[in-house]
C-alpha cells in the first residue's frame, strides 16, 4: 500500500480549505477535531494558506497537507511547511517527482484514463478525481476506475454534504474532499461553530 493511501485511507472527509486569514488557524484545527474530522488539505491560492498550513500541520493530531500545489518551489516549500501529503489540481510527472525526492506523497488531479495510466506509470496508487462532479459525477468514476482496479480515487471538486454518501460508496473512492466542511466564506466570517457543525454532520454521516 503507497503512503498516500495508508495515510488517507477510511478518514472519509478530507477537507479542503482556502484561507484569506492565518488568524483562524488555531480555531480551525479546533473545530474540525471537535467535529471528529483529523486531516485537512490547506490549498497554497492565498497568502494566508502558508501560515495556516505551518500552524495546522504542528498539531500532531491532525493530519495536514498542502494544496493547489503547481510547482517544484511550492512542493517543497510545503514539505518543510509541515505539509504530510501535497495535492495538485492536474498530473504533472516533474512535480511527482519532486515529491518522491522529499518523500511525502503526492496525490495529483486527473480527469481521464490517459492520465490515470500517466500516473499509474510514475508509481501512484492513489489520484484525485477532478472536477469530481463538473466532470460527470459517480457515474464518471465508475466508468474511469473499472480499468484500474488497483488505483484509489480522491473525488474533490462539487461535492456536498449531501452527495459525500454516494460517493463514499464506491470501493476505489480513497476519501472525499471539499470545501463544504469549511467553507471560505464562513472562515472569512470566523464562524468557527458553522465549520464545527458541518465537520460533526461529515463524521456522522460517514459512520452511518
Ligand atoms: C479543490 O481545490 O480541490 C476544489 O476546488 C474544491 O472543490 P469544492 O470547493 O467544490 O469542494
Amino acid at each position: 500500500m503507497s503512503a498516500a493511501v495508508a495515510l488517507l485511507r477510511d478518514r472519509g472527509t478530507l477537507p479542503v480549505v482556502v484561507a484569506d486569514d492565518a488568524g483562524i488557524a488555531a480555531g480551525l484545527g479546533e473545530a474540525l477535531k471537535a467535529g471528529g474530522i483529523t486531516c485537512a488539505e490547506i490549498t497554497l491560492r492565498t497568502p494566508a494558506g502558508w501560515e495556516v498550513l505551518a500552524a495546522l500541520a504542528a498539531d500532531d493530531a491532525l493530519l495536514v497537507g498542502a494544496g493547489t500545489v503547481l510547482d517544484t518551489e511550492q512542493v517543497d516549500r510545503a514539505v518543510d511547511a509541515g505539509a504530510r501529503f501535497l495535492v495538485s489540481p492536474g498530473f504533472d510527472p516533474v512535480l511527482v517527482e519532486r515529491a518522491q525526492e522529499r518523500g511525502v506523497p503526492m496525490v495529483p488531479g486527473v480527469a481521464t484514463a490517459t492520465e490515470v495510466q500517466a500516473a499509474r506509470r510514475a508509481g501512484l496508487e492513489a489520484v484525485k478525481l477532478f472536477p469530481a462532479e463538473a466532470g460527470g459525477g459517480l457515474p464518471a468514476l465508475r466508468a474511469l476506475a473499472e480499468p484500474f482496479p488497483g488505483m484509489w480515487f480522491l473525488p474533490t471538486g462539487g461535492i456536498t454534504a449531501e452527495t459525500a454518501p454516494a460517493w463514499w460508496s464506491h470501493p476505489q473512492v480513497l476519501c472525499v474532499g471539499g470545501s463544504w466542511v469549511a467553507r471560505r466564506d464562513q472562515l472569512a466570517a470566523g464562524d468557527l461553530d458553522a465549520v464545527r457543525a458541518a465537520a460533526a454532520a461529515a463524521t456522522e454521516a460517514y459512520a452511518a
